[in-house]
């Protein structure tokens, strides 16, 4: 859903649907030039909501009157949001007024006294207590804006309404719109990540925990995995030379074992100390040591690392291609979706694709059409401000307002979506893999400098493949898939009665549809639900590559 507000020059699309809710200028027929909202930006709104946010578990969605009467007694609130976790306990998610609104309801929160078991934490996740008060609180007429705001659209209905769909574009747009991370979901990566940030700053002072991935690069879906980093933010004022006293602080070697440890302290914490923290593992011996964890409270499944900041770079990147031609998104979540169906992609790590190379393959193909601009083009165009370099040494500089590219820098493609994915299996179907490397640096094939099946240089590094990880096998797969879907695609176009008509033949798992072949026949008796019987079945995606 999007709405379309006039703001001055500009028309400004609020899209519910976008990753995080972004705020996007549209150019006006006079042609002024156009305002990007950048990354870090968004990312600033994004953490100073959540600084001012607090999710309370409730008993059910009618607590909404009670709650919002009780909260309000002690400070102004801007909204509230309502979903449920997968053990069907509701939440709602309170965005106050102001961090000092925050503060006075943070106050009035207490901990379970008495009970030795349990060590009090302070995080911005709290219960709502059931009272035996008389005192009726009510909203005073204001409703919940938003419930079940983290939900995933149900597979059956989206495959219905796909099949009603009047064009294969608008099956893309379509599949887009209802899958895309939506801004409750976006806001909830966000306090998982300030809980950490709260709960690990006495250790650690000036920690930041950032997203990064899919959760923030515009290219996520709901139920995506969230990519955190924790990083030192330490400010000038904290460095400047004029302060005269100093913390003694420890001072640990830049080999990888100190990094290791403080993992392991990190898991610990999780595991001691962190609400709704469950199922912690430690991957300490890949080349960014992670830990990975369930955060319960609000379903998602975290992978966390230290110091690495090249992937929020890397997001940086790829939100900046992403907002500049909304084509990119829509035909990247239709490629993953595609890919996880026809399991080029699998929920666990191996020799195949995963999430993040196939979302470069689509920005690359995009650059060949010069819809977009070439990497290079954006370093060449970064300006003082744009510099950045990371604490290995890795070169992020890239401009980050594009409002700054220059004009005919890339154009806008006459294509509709549909055509743009035909494209794009016709180009991978005749794509030469064995002597090429794709590289969105440069926008065209470059020679392989080796002989690795696939090769997916890495912006940010580029003497590294992010595709490494793939074998042979794995490879001519995905070349024998992009074949079959071009075929697909182009049979469809002369028939769109046919129950896998467009991109339905491309994104659902063969089997599910299989099955609802059946159901359709009249077995309903027998199978209740496709969903039901692929519960665990879901496809997801792999970590990187390069990294391990
Ligand atoms: P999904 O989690 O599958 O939705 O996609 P994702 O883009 O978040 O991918 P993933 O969780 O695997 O990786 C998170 C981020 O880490 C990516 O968006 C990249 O920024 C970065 N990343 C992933 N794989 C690689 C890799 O092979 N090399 C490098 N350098 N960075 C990677
Ligand atoms: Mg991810």
């Amino acid at each position: 859903m999007s709405v379309l507000f006039q703001t001055g020059k500009y028309f400004l699309r609020k899209s519910y649907s976008y990753s995080f809710c972004k705020y996007v200028l549209l150019r006006k027929k006079s042609d002024v030039p156009r305002k990007f909202i950048t990354f870090d930006e968004i990312v600033a709104q994004r953490r100073a909501e959540a600084r001012r946010s607090l999710v309370v578990q409730v008993n059910s969605e009618s607590s909404f009157d009670e709650l919002y009467g009780y909260c309000s007694k002690y400070s102004s609130i801007k909204d509230v949001y309502h979903y449920k976790n997968s053990g069907e306990e509701h939440f709602m998610l309170i965005e106050f007024s102001s961090e000092d609104n925050l503060q006075s309801i943070l106050q009035s929160c207490c901990s379970h006294q008495k009970d030795l078991e349990v060590m009090a934490v302070q995080s911005p996740f709290v219960w709502f207590r059931a009272s035996d008060a008389k005192e009726k609180l009510t909203a005073n007429g204001l409703e919940l804006r938003v419930k079940d705001g983290n939900n995933k659209y149900s597979e059956d209905v989206l495959f219905d309404d796909l099949m009603k769909c009047q064009t294969v574009s608008e099956q893309i747009q379509m599949l887009y719109d209802k899958t895309i991370l939506n801004d409750v979901g976006a806001r909830l990566r966000y306090m998982v990540a300030r809980q950490l940030e709260v709960i690990l700053s006495s250790l650690y002072t000036n920690i930041q925990v950032l997203p990064f991935g899919s959760s923030v690069n515009g290219f996520g879906k709901m139920g995506c995995d969230l990519d955190l980093v924790l990083t030192n933010s330490l400010t000038d004022e904290m460095m400047s030379p004029s302060n005269r006293l100093v913390y003694q602080e420890k001072r640990s070697d830049s080999s990888r074992g100190p990094w290791q440890r403080h993992m392991e302290l990190v898991g610990a914490l999780l595991e001691l100390r962190v609400p709704g923290a469950a199922r912690v593992q430690r991957i300490l011996n890949a080349r960014v040591p992670i830990v990975k964890y369930s955060q319960e409270l609000v379903d998602v499944d975290v992978d966390l690392c230290f110091n690495n900041m090249s992937g929020v770079h890397m997001s940086s990147l790829l939100y900046a291609l992403g907002s500049l031609v909304p084509a990119g998104p829509a035909l990247a979540v239709t490629v993953r979706r595609w890919a996880a169906a026809v399991q080029l992609t699998q929920p666990h790590p191996g020799r195949w694709i995963t999430n993040f190379p196939l979302t470069l393959m689509v920005l690359f193909f995009l650059m060949t059409q010069k819809i977009l601009p070439t990497f290079r083009r954006l370093i060449e165009c970064a300006g003082k401000q744009d510099v950045r370099v990371t604490e290995d040494n890795i070169n992020c500089t890239f401009v980050r307002d594009l409002s700054r590219l220059p004009p005919h820098s890339y154009q806008p493609s006459s294509d509709n979506l549909q055509t743009l994915l035909l494209k794009f299996f016709e180009f991978y179907s005749q794509f030469d893999f064995q002597e090429h490397a794709i590289s969105v640096i440069e926008g065209k094939p470059i020679r392989k400098p080796n002989t690795l099946p696939l090769y997916i240089v890495n912006p940010l590094e580029p003497a590294l493949n992010v595709s490494r990880n793939v074998s042979y096998e794995e490879c001519e797969r995905l070349k024998m898939e992009v074949r079959n879907a071009a075929w697909h695609l182009e049979a469809c176009l002369d028939n769109n009665q046919a129950d896998d008509w467009g991109i339905l033949g491309l994104v659902e798992k063969k089997t599910t549809r299989g099955l609802k072949k059946l159901l359709r026949a009249g077995n309903q008796q027998r199978l209740v639900s496709v969903k039901d019987l692929f519960k665990d079945d879901q496809p997801e995606t792999t970590p990187g590559s390069d990294r391990e």
